[in-house]
């Protein structure tokens, strides 16, 4: 494992992190690439206590071929695991530019810079928001891709950009991970989902209120056809996907398939309400929330046929939504400002 260096792109991020640590447990070496611009330099100290292990971090942009070039050059890099990129869907329909500028002319020069330094094994983070809103809302992977914001559409165009350079060259390994609602922290509690804003997503926004920050949640829309009528969606736990993508290392040396699409959710979805119960029951603590109407962009439920991984990856979900719940509430306890 020592001699397989693997750069990872936003490796300072909530995904990214979790996935550092688990790396470096195996006995992989690491060099990440990261800008900081959704990130502190504070997650690094933290993956280093957690650890005890040492690796390389470089602040830069993935934007800037000369740092891609340089870090090429300077690393015997056998694979990328690129989690960089802008993730706000509000925010990318408001600054389309600046989404396709970051997401796709960075993936763009990074895969430049990998077939020149003849690297060709690439990890790379798309999102269930490819599937769009949907009829069926169980997702394979072969299932239409129909995005409705520039975020999704970032995300299916790198897809596309890595589907075509596999087509015509079949020394590439390209995976792509479809998450569906990532949420949970370390079990140290040290690092956990950190948005510097206002939180958008749900778990961080109910972990807010718990501790006090937020006087209460609002429920965008009890009038869907579920069964509660609030949104559902397929909650996977941080370290499950940590874990996909080690194993996804593996699946470069065994695959002959040059690209590869993988759903990572548990196959199990819980709406709003659900998740408010799960996460009073597991912290004991009451989350006062108010309906309000919904919101704009929002799919009514979202739930991942997750066979394939198990299937071709070995790869499945260990851990359920109480555990997500315990997890997030620990990282939030620990760190009631984040970090
Ligand atoms: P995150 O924002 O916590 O992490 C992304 C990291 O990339 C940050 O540390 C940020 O500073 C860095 N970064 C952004 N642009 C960069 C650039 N141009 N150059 C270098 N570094 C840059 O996000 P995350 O939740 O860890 O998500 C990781 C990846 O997974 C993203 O590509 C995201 O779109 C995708 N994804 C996330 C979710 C989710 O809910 N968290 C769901 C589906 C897909
Ligand atoms: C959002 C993004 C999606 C992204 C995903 C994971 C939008 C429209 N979609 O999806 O592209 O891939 O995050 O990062 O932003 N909810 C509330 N109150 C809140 C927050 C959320 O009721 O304060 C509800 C939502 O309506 C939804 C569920 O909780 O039904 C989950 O919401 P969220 O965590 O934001 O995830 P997604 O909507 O799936």
């Amino acid at each position: 494992m020592k001699n397989h260096k693997i750069l990872i792109t936003g490796g300072a991020g909530y995904i990214g992190s979790h996935t550092v640590i688990k790396l470096l447990e195996l006995g992989f070496s690491i060099v990440i690439l990261d800008n900081f611009s959704n990130s502190t330099y504070r997650i690094i100290k933290k993956i280093k206590e957690i650890t005890n292990k040492n690796f390389e971090i470089i602040k830069g942009d993935i934007t800037d071929r000369r740092i891609l070039k340089n870090i090429f050059k300077k690393y015997k890099i056998k694979s990328v695991i690129h989690f960089a990129g802008l993730k706000s869907v509000n925010e990318s329909d408001k600054f389309p530019l600046s989404y396709y500028e970051n997401n796709v002319i960075g993936s763009i020069n990074l895969i430049k810079e990998m077939e020149l330094a003849n690297i060709k094994n690439l990890v790379f983070s798309s999102s269930a928001t490819v599937y769009g809103n949907q009829n069926n809302h169980l997702y394979k992977e072969d299932a239409p891709l129909s995005p409705i914001n520039t975020y999704g559409r970032t995300k299916l165009i790198i897809e596309e950009i890595l589907r075509s350079i596999c087509n015509i060259d079949p020394e590439w390994r390209a995976i792509i991970f479809r998450y569906f609602n990532p949420i949970g922290a370390h079990e140290s509690g040290l690092i956990g989902d950190n948005p510097i804003n206002c939180p958008n997503n749900l778990l961080p926004f109910i972990c807010q209120v718990a501790i006090g920050k937020r006087k209460k949640l609002f429920v965008f829309g009890d009038d869907y056809p579920t069964s509660d009528g609030t949104g559902k969606r397929d909650y996977i736990h941080v370290e499950d996907l940590a874990n996909a993508h080690a194993l996804s290392i593996n699946y470069f040396e065994k695959t002959n398939n040059s690209f590869s699409v993988f759903n990572l959710g548990t196959g199990k979805s819980f709406s709003v309400l659900e998740v408010i119960k799960a996460f009073e029951e597991a912290t004991s603590i009451k989350i006062p929330y108010q309906i309000v109407k919904r919101r704009d962009g929002d799919v009514c439920e979202s739930l991942a046929d997750p066979s394939k991984a198990k299937l071709e990856l070995g790869w499945e979900a260990k851990f359920d939504l109480k555990r997500m719940c315990i997890d997030s509430w620990r990282w939030q306890s620990i760190n009631p400002k984040g970090i």
